[in-house]
């Protein structure tokens, strides 16, 4: 579904991502973990067409995208959840809802029901400014706004930043759920292992902007692991 070839990016004359290839088959969760500052926001912007690549390539569902503006990318079905939240604090719920469904023009009557069956404290909140939401709330708005559009690949900067521990567990369920039932396509960026273990179906590790170590879910518990992420 996506495949990372060779990235390199920059940030001026400082090289950041340094031939980075990773890819995503269809229906299945790759997790990028790592410390911070490592690289891995950058890797998501490139993928997202917010940032450009100095080398490489990226190819979505068999095109090449290298070289396609953010909203292309959009609509072709790759939805982001930026590190931050990124949403529109002066808008309310259901307005920053509406303006995750018009990144694909889908236009279902039915999307905002259903997220808000997903997301029950939306529905609460839903003619609240989004600015005034908690930080996990937001995070869940955040969330709904990348899935009201129904993506094919879902791109998540650090969803768990600053959860609780019980609604960690909700999006837990909800990518697992989402992955079985609707073949649901994930890039996923974390710090909580737990977590990241638990949804992945496989895990790159990144250390100063390169891969460094790869394999299943299973090998990463090793110590090996550990001593990449841990500070
Ligand atoms: N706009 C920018 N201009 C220059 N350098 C930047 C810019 N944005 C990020 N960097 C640098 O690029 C490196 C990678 O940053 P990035 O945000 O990708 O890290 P990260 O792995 O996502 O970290 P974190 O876990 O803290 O979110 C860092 O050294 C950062 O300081
Ligand atoms: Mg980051």
């Amino acid at each position: 579904m996506l495949e990372i070839s060779n990235l390199n990016v920059y940030y001026g004359q400082s090289r950041i991502l340094q031939d980075v290839s990773l890819s995503v088959p269809d229906g299945k969760v790759a997790c990028l973990l790592g410390r911070n500052g490592v690289g891995k926001t950058t890797l998501l912007k490139a993928v997202m067409g917010v940032l450009k690549t100095r080398s490489g390539s990226l190819t979505y569902a068999g095109e090449n995208i290298t070289g396609w503006l953010p909203y292309k990318r959009a609509r072709a079905g790759i939805g982001y959840v930026p590190q931050g939240r990124g949403i529109f604090p002066y808008l309310s719920v259901a307005e920053n809802l509406v303006l995750g469904l018009e990144a694909t023009k889908e236009g279902r009557s039915d999307a905002l029901d259903e997220m808000y069956q997903q997301f029950p404290i939306l529905s609460t909140f839903a003619k609240r400014m989004a600015g005034t939401l908690s930080g996990g709330q937001q995070q869940q708005l955040a969330l709904a706004r990348a899935l009201i559009s129904k993506p094919k690949l879902l791109v998540l900067d650090e969803p768990t930043e600053g959860i609780q521990p019980s609604i960690v567990l909700e999006i837990e369920e909800l990518l697992i759920s989402l992955k079985k039932k609707s073949n649901l396509t994930t890039l996923l960026v974390e710090q909580y292992l737990d977590f990241a273990l638990a949804v992945a179906d496989y895990c790159y590790i990144m250390e100063h902007g390169a891969i460094v170590l790869q394999g299943e879910p299973e090998m990463m518990t090793q110590d090996q692991t550990r001593e990449y992420i841990t500070v």
